[in-house]
C-alpha cells in the first residue's frame, strides 16, 4: 500500500511522531510536508495529498492540521476521494469498513500522540465491508 502524508504547521508536530510510527512498523510513507511549524496554508498541503490519492499515484492518504477540518473540507473536492475526519477510534473505523475512506483527516491540536497512532493502525488495518455500501460510494461523486 503506497501512502503519502501531509499537514500544515499546526498538524507538523503530530505528522513527524506519526511518521516515526510507521517508520518502526516498517511502514514508509511519501511526505509532502509542511517541514516545520512556521505558518502555512493547510490548503496548500492538503491538495497535494488529495491529488495524488485522486490520481492514483498514492492508494492512502493522512493529513492533519490543526482540528483536521480544513483538510478533509479541501480533499474531498477531488474526485475519487473519501476523506474521513476521524478524532475518535469508531469514526476512523466505520470511514474504512462503510465509506473505505482513502485520507485519513486528524487535529493535531484535539488528539494525543497515542490516539493518533491508534487511528492510524486501526484505520490502515480495517478492511471496506463492500456489499451494499460499494453502490452508495459509486453515487458520491457529482458532475
Ligand atoms: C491553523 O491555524 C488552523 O486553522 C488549521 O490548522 C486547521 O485547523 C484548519 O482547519
Amino acid at each position: 500500500m503506497k501512502i503519502i502524508i501531509g499537514s500544515d504547521h499546526a498538524g507538523y508536530p503530530m505528522k513527524e511522531k506519526v511518521k516515526a510510527h510507521l517508520s518502526e512498523r516498517g511502514v514508509q510513507v511519501e511526505d509532502v510536508g509542511a517541514h516545520s511549524e512556521e505558518s502555512v496554508d493547510y490548503t496548500d498541503f492538503g491538495k497535494k495529498v488529495a491529488q495524488k490519492v485522486s490520481d492514483g499515484t498514492f492508494d492512502r492518504g493522512i493529513l492533519i492540521c490543526g482540528t483536521g477540518l480544513g483538510m478533509s473540507m479541501v480533499a474531498n473536492r477531488y474526485r475519487g476521494v473519501r476523506a474521513a475526519l476521524a478524532n475518535d477510534l469508531f469514526s476512523a473505523i466505520m470511514s474504512r469498513r462503510h465509506n473505505d475512506s482513502n485520507i485519513l483527516a486528524m487535529g493535531g491540536r484535539l488528539i494525543g500522540d497515542t490516539l493518533a497512532f491508534q487511528l492510524v493502525d486501526t484505520w490502515l488495518e480495517t478492511p471496506f465491508d463492500g456489499g451494499r455500501h460499494q453502490g452508495r460510494l459509486e453515487k458520491m461523486d457529482i458532475g
